[in-house]
């Protein structure tokens, strides 16, 4: 725009006879630019690789469409399996995984010293013998309390798993899992996280969620080539939209709200978006997910929802077409 850049347009040198438009250079200072040109798209080559090195890998889960289930929605085991085990512990993890369920649920937030651990809630009180916010405590303190008893004596001495525990379990095991960040996590504090599960291999078996905007921001520009769910206690268009611009593969929210708004899953689905619902745990729930088109139940109870999901199959084959 004229006036705007500071910059005044001179008059176009006019080309004559005598004058050649642009100057010819010698050889020597084209080959000079040259290597200076090349010099350039190599640094800045160099920069950007160094920025996402992933870029090239995304994950299959990233796919237009790759979260929607058309046949039988999803069986997401929730905080491990928060009805068969102590939530978010190792024994959770491993429970879910026997029932045959397709995700398991774990969530994340950091201690004082500034590690991962599975722990759902901001304190401690409700699920160890410890109290207290977690963010104040260090690992190390954490690791002595007792996560288990309080859900049952069988399971006494069953720790807070670090998420470097529950990749361990969770790496060769038969199931994708989906990870909950809680609250705010900047760009540094998730590329440890990130970069363990680049090393254990997990891109194309983990999805990444929070509630959270900023940690979804910090998600994008972190991990760009993991799947990522958005969390969300609204739906309406301007979810959508935000979906769409963070990129996400999913949109998770409670049942009470798809309820409350017909037409949202249509609307998501529409976009190529999963839809996942929390947290359903009896067959009038499930019926209601089915029925809405939800691609993904989160659920305490894995076991029953896939004794469940048998029955449904067994009770459509046996019905006289
Ligand atoms: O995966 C979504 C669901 O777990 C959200 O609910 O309360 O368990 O974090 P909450």
């Amino acid at each position: 725009m004229p006036g705007t850049s500071g910059v005044q347009a001179g008059p176009r040198p006019r080309r004559n006879s005598d004058s050649v438009w642009p100057p010819r250079r010698s050889i020597r200072q084209s080959v000079a630019r040259i290597g200076v040109f090349s010099w350039v798209l190599t640094a800045l080559l160099v920069v950007d690789v160094g920025a996402t090195p992933h870029a090239a890998a995304a994950s299959t889960l990233q796919a237009h469409g790759a979260l929607q289930r058309e046949a039988a929605p999803a069986i997401v085991s929730h905080r491990g399996a928060a009805l068969l085990a102590p939530e978010n512990t190792l024994a959770g993890i491993e429970a879910a995984v026997q029932t045959g369920a397709d995700f398991v649920e774990i969530d994340l937030r950091r201690t004082q010293d500034g590690r991962a651990i599975l722990m759902h809630d901001p304190t401690l009180d409700r699920t160890t013998n410890g109290m207290g916010w977690v963010r104040e405590y260090t690992l190390g303190q954490i690791r002595s309390m007792d996560a288990g008893s309080d859900f049952d004596p069988a399971f006494a001495g069953e720790r807070v798993p670090t998420f470097e525990e529950a990749a361990a379990v969770l790496a060769p095991a038969p199931v994708a899992v989906l990870i909950e960040l809680k609250d705010d996590w900047s760009d540094a504090q998730l590329v440890p996280v990130i970069e363990h599960l680049r090393d254990r291999q997990m891109v194309n078996r983990v999805v990444l969620q929070s509630f959270n905007l900023a940690t979804m921001e910090a998600l994008q520009r972190v991990a760009p080539e993991f799947a990522r769910a958005l969390l969300t206690r609204e739906l309406g268009d301007e979810i959508v939209d935000l979906a769409l611009d963070l990129g996400v593969s999913c949109v998770g929210a409670k049942g009470a709200l798809f309820a409350a708004v017909p037409g949202a899953v249509e609307r998501l689905r529409a976009e190529g978006l999963g839809v996942a619902v929390y947290t359903l745990n009896s067959p009038d729930e499930w019926q209601f997910a089915a029925d809405s088109g939800i691609d993904l139940i989160i659920t305490d109870d894995p076991a029953a929802l896939r004794a469940w999901h048998r029955d449904r199959a067994s009770a459509a084959q046996s019905t006289p077409q």
